[in-house]
């Protein structure tokens, strides 16, 4: 946690002492204040990642909008999607205040280089998936959320904060729906255990690799952008989840799952092969989603030309 901030040409050990220690006082970094590169360099990667997480996360979820099984639950769903398209544009507009640019972000997206959050590379198969969603992965997303709202760097952290508030709603619509599942009808029961099954270890595993494997977090907290490392964070979505998922009656398909004499829950082994698999593209929807997302962009040119002529005529500029 305490090895030395890469230092790059043209910056020097007095600025970025003078950065950390502002960053020690609990100021906020602003879009126009000096910020060592690689500083600028890390929050641009985390958050352009997160925003691209937002949009390909609306993906699972939008597949059910048509199948919901009623009017109520259709309505939050669609509210729920909408939001996270949202998100994605706070974040993609907070990543543009440190010079990225949404063109090269979308196609770092979309030429795989960049990645996003390897949950949203599993499949949907159910609508309890929906609900199951809602609690652990936007469930999970709050707990990473909630740490990032007191980051160092104002435009994310204030982000976070209104993100928050409406994860907030997408985490309680998810736990109403599964608990009501799992105290339902028999059919309802086990289609809420199913969704467990399969969503639990890519939610836990969506936190991150464990702090020992994640060579980010040392400059990441020195820098006030991690607050808490991955293993800590997890700690905190186990030690609440666990708990109301017993329960509403579900089974964690864990068999080591036990608490310490401290109280907090302990997780069996993570497939960590499994989690690199997903974010590698090698098992799971990535190409779909990244299809989905290059279609739905193709079909956009359309309206980008439109908009670029409109912006070309206010400003004067001859159309042809
Ligand atoms: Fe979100
Ligand atoms: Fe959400």
């Amino acid at each position: 946690m305490t090895q030395p901030t890469t230092i790059h040409p043209g910056e020097t050990p007095e600025q970025h002492a003078a950065f950390e220690a502002r960053i020690a006082r609990g100021e906020k970094i602003e879009a126009g204040d000096w910020m060592p590169a690689e500083y600028r360099r890390q929050l641009i990667r985390m958050i352009s990642q997160h925003a691209h997480s937002e949009v390909v996360g609306m993906l699972p979820e939008g597949e059910w909008i048509s199948r919901a099984p009623t009017l109520k639950r259709k309505t939050i769903l669609m509210a729920k999607v909408q939001d996270e398209a949202g998100h994605g544009q706070y974040l993609y507009h907070a990543a543009e205040t440190l010079g990225a640019t949404r063109e090269d972000m979308l196609q770092a997206l979309l030429s795989g280089k960049a990645k996003y959050s390897s949950i949203f590379n599993y499949p949907t198969r159910s609508w309890a998936d929906v609900g199951m969603i809602g609690w652990l992965v936007d469930g999970a997303a709050i707990k990473n959320q909630t740490m990032l709202a007191g980051c160092s760097y104002g435009p994310y952290s204030r982000a976070m904060v209104r993100i928050c508030s409406e994860e907030t709603f997408h985490h309680k619509q998810g736990k109403e729906m599964i608990v009501g599942y799992a105290q339902g009808t028999p059919e309802q029961r086990a289609m809420a255990q199913d969704a467990l099954n399969r969503w639990w270890w890519p939610a836990v595993m969506m936190l991150g690799p464990h702090d020992s494997d994640s060579p980010n977090t040392g400059a990441l907290s020195r820098w006030g952008i991690k607050l808490k490392s991955n293993d800590e964070v997890r700690q905190e979505f186990i030690n609440e989840h666990v708990p109301e998922l017993m329960e509403a009656g579900l089974t964690i398909p864990d068999p080591d799952m036990h608490q310490d004499a401290s109280g907090n829950w302990i997780h069996g082994s993570i497939d960590w092969n499994e989690f690199w698999a997903i974010i590698k593209g090698e098992r799971g929807l990535n190409k779909e989603r990244l299809g989905a997302k290059q279609a739905a962009h193709d079909d956009g040119a359309w309206v980008r030309e439109a908009l670029q002529a409109y912006a070309d005529r206010a400003r004067g500029v001859a159309a042809d």
